[in-house]
């Protein structure tokens, strides 16, 4: 071990592991890419005002969980706690809902940086895939990013995870059920922390997970009973789509989500086997974030998929990822020699496009047998002093164990055939 350790509340991704994660990457990537979302890649620190303004001043994320701090030149920046600021921020600097073409359809990949207190599925370090479409009001929009979270669930083999759904009404309808909700909550008994955030952000007290505040909460006013008609009829399309598109949800008339932007259609993908951090990605419409940050009128609506809990949760369900092995030819040389000449071959395969590994460091015939197994390649080349003065090498067939000799010369058409 060396005298440093990966920072608290973080982890290192290693393989075979690692190899996990990109699969969920690439899976919930791929539903994306194939409805129109091309790829976004923004720093991993922004001004900090962009997320005070945009997931606001008063959430757990801005007040307590962001990582700011003030560079050497003055600026004052913050990790990034999540995408969607960001996205939307770089979406209007490259003026790219100018062009034309409404929705913007965009998807990204990256980390992302929370000061939480962590367990298990909470981490301070933690990797996201996120889509975000911006510049359209249309309920089909919402629909086809929670069918496409569902289609990415399970093509990774996951079923045991529900999608919560809720409105959040608009700038019409909330400030009134805001005021109703209010009134409740100052009759409540509540400790001070609690009654001052019911004052400043009454919407987030429904969010809190103790069960003698939530005890009181039972007979709370519902948004639901405030929405104007614009958003109940809204609302109603986006559950007609979702339903006719089979996929099930649950109405979950007191989600509300820790980030201040959102705005009608709100949802929550849970997994019922992670234990409190059930959450495996979440999402809804914001369609006042942009001119929250000094942009023009642009509805929009997305999510971000966790990673580390979708990891989590395919653990929790038993599934095992099927892994294509990464190397599918394993040459092993024996004597200096054939070192060279295995060495060329190996270069000339992976030209070729074909996986290939090299047993490195002059091991002997039974330990390259070990690491070409270990490889999970299907082939693999052996090549002795004696192959080098016939002109062959012998090939193996990992899985059936049938071994055969064939022209040094012959090698990559060989292997080009057998494996296509
Ligand atoms: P969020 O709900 O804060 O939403 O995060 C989305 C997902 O990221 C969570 O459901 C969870 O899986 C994962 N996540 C969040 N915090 C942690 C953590 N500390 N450790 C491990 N995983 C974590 C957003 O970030 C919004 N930007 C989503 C969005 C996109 N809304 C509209 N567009």
């Amino acid at each position: 071990m060396s005298t440093f350790q990966a920072p608290k509340g973080t982890y290192d991704l290693l393989p075979p592991d690692s190899a996990k994660y990109l699969a969920v990457r690439e899976a919930i990537a791929t539903p994306l890419r194939d409805s129109g979302y091309g790829y976004v890649e923004t720093p991993g620190f922004e001004n900090v005002e962009l997320f005070a303004r945009g997931v606001g001043e008063s959430t757990d994320i801005v007040t307590k969980e962001m990582y700011a701090f003030e560079t050497k030149g003055g600026d004052r920046l913050a990790l990034r706690p999540e995408g969607t600021a960001s996205v939307l921020r770089a979406a209007l600097e490259a003026n790219l809902h100018k062009a034309g073409n409404l929705p913007v359809k965009l998807w990204y990949s990256g980390s992302y940086y929370r000061y939480e207190r962590p367990q298990k599925g909470r981490y301070r370090h933690f990797s996201q895939v996120g889509a975000e479409a911006i510049g359209a009001e249309d309920p089909a929009l919402d629909a086809e990013l929670i069918i496409l979270a569902d289609q990415a669930y399970r093509s990774l083999g996951l079923r045991n995870f529900r999608i919560l759904l809720n409105s959040l009404g608009d700038k019409e309808c909330r400030p009134v059920y805001r005021a109703a909700l209010q009134d409740f909550l100052r009759g409540l008994d509540l400790d001070e922390d609690t009654l001052a955030r019911a004052e400043i952000n009454p919407l987030r007290v429904l969010d809190d997970k103790r069960a003698d505040v939530q005890k009181q909460l039972t007979d709370a006013p519902l948004l639901r009973d405030y929405l104007c008609d614009a958003c109940k009829a809204y609302h109603v399309e986006v559950r007609e789509l979702i339903t006719a598109a089979g996929v099930a949800f649950e109405d979950d008339l007191k989600l509300v989500r820790g980030l201040d932007y959102y705005t009608r259609t709100t949802f929550e993908f849970v997994h019922d086997g992670l234990g409190s951090q059930s959450a495996v990605g979440g999402g809804g419409r914001y369609d006042g974030l942009s001119e929250m940050i000094g942009g023009p009128a642009l509805p929009s609506v997305g999510w971000a998929l966790g990673v580390d809990r979708t990891v989590l949760a395919l653990e929790a369900e038993g599934v095992e990822l099927e892994l294509p092995a990464a190397t599918s030819v394993f040459a092993v040389p024996l004597g200096e020699g054939a070192r060279r000449l295995l060495f060329a071959k190996v270069t000339e395969l992976r030209k070729v496009g074909i996986a290939a590994d090299f047993a490195f460091g002059g091991k002997g015939l039974k330990a390259a047998m070990k690491a070409a197994n270990r490889s999970g390649a299907r082939y693999a080349l052996v090549l002795g002093e004696r192959d080098i003065a016939d002109g062959v090498v012998q090939l193996k067939d990992m899985e059936s164990g049938e071994q055969v000799a064939i022209g040094v010369n012959e090698i990559v058409a060989e292997l080009e055939v057998r494996l296509s």
